[in-house]
């Protein structure tokens, strides 16, 4: 795999303010990259600089074997940006923007029919961008990010006021516009599209990114428990009962809830199945709750993702 975006010890500051602290890391050829943090962990700060957009107080980025701060220009003819905050003009027709957008390129997507199919935007092509809804203005933001057919998609806060539908049906545009032989780069706060979109995470905070892998790597490393959640009904039943069974290594009860840790789901719940037959309860609300990347941003960081 190529190397196609490349910090080694970039740093920048506001002020007083580190906005991102001594960050090394690299984004191959084709993968989806994620950058996850909270608000104000540095995120636009660092993939602004990777765009060209902000020159790094210390430290080197090459992006497609470029120097962003020196070679801005060049660099800007093969990336695509789609900024956290876009503005397009509100009374222009998608079409129009596309044309307009493609005049900026020396080499820009000569089919724009084929860019309104990916996106999902065929029948919106003589709509006025005011007139659409979030998620289409967000996948016109992608589709001019694509008129020059870039090598690397950076996407800042792809969905950020989405709501969970528009959402998913973004990781799948996304999926798909990996599947075309480009490398993705984006941030988000959402931890889950971190870990069911990205190939690889960076978790960043206060500047500086703490943990990078992949999404199962990441989960591996922090060896958390799953949770096994439940009521019982027609009995009264002690916390004891459960802490009998191997695979569990905890029991907690609240309110009338019981909460069994383990490493073991299946192993836990063919022991909770067959004590429920032979004592004689009944099992409600039954459900597991396996660890996820908001578990692995608290055990790095000592604070809840959502503040
Ligand atoms: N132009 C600026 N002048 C001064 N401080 C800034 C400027 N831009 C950002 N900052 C500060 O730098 C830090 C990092 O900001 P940045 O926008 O990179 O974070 P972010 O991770 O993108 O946050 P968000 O999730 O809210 O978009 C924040 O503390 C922010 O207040
Ligand atoms: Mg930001």
């Amino acid at each position: 795999m190529d190397v196609i975006v490349e910090c080694e010890h970039v740093t920048k500051k506001y002020g007083d303010l580190v906005a991102v602290n001594d960050v090394s890391f690299k984004v191959e050829e084709g993968e989806i990259f994620g950058l996850v943090g909270p608000n104000g962990a540095g995120k636009t700060t660092l993939i602004e600089m990777i765009e060209g957009l902000m020159i790094p107080d210390s430290g080197s980025i090459k992006a497609l074997g470029l120097n962003p701060a020196r070679q801005g220009r060049e660099l800007k003819e093969k990336i695509g940006v789609l900024l956290q905050t876009t503005s397009i003009q509100p009374d222009i027709k998608v079409k129009e923007a596309l044309t307009l957008f493609a005049s900026f390129y020396e080499h820009a997507h000569e089919n724009t029919s084929e860019l309104l199919h990916t996106l999902v935007l065929e029948d919106k092509a003589d709509s006025r961008f005011k007139k659409l809804s979030g998620g289409q203005k967000q996948r016109v933001a992608i589709a001019l990010a694509l008129v020059n057919d870039p090598k690397i998609l950076f996407l800042d806060e792809l969905t950020t006021g989405l709501d969970p539908q528009a959402r998913r049906n973004m990781w799948e545009l996304i999926e798909n516009i990996r599947t075309q032989g480009k490398t993705i780069f984006l941030t988000t706060h959402y931890m889950e599209e971190a870990e069911k979109l990205c190939d690889r995470v960076g978790i960043i905070d206060y500047g500086k990114i703490i943990t990078l892998d992949t999404p199962g790597n990441l989960l591996d490393n922090l060896s958390a428990d799953s949770k096994v959640t439940f009521n019982v009904e027609n009995k009264d039943i002690d916390t004891s009962t459960f802490e009998a069974i191997g695979a569990v290594s905890r029991v907690e009860k609240v309110d009338e809830r019981f909460i069994l840790y383990t490493k073991d789901e299946n192993v836990t719940l063919q022991e909770l199945i067959r004590l429920s037959d032979t004592q004689k309860f009944k099992l409600t609300d039954l459900r597991t709750e396996s660890p996820n990347l908001d578990d692995v941003f608290l055990a790095v960081t000592g604070r809840e993702m959502r503040e």
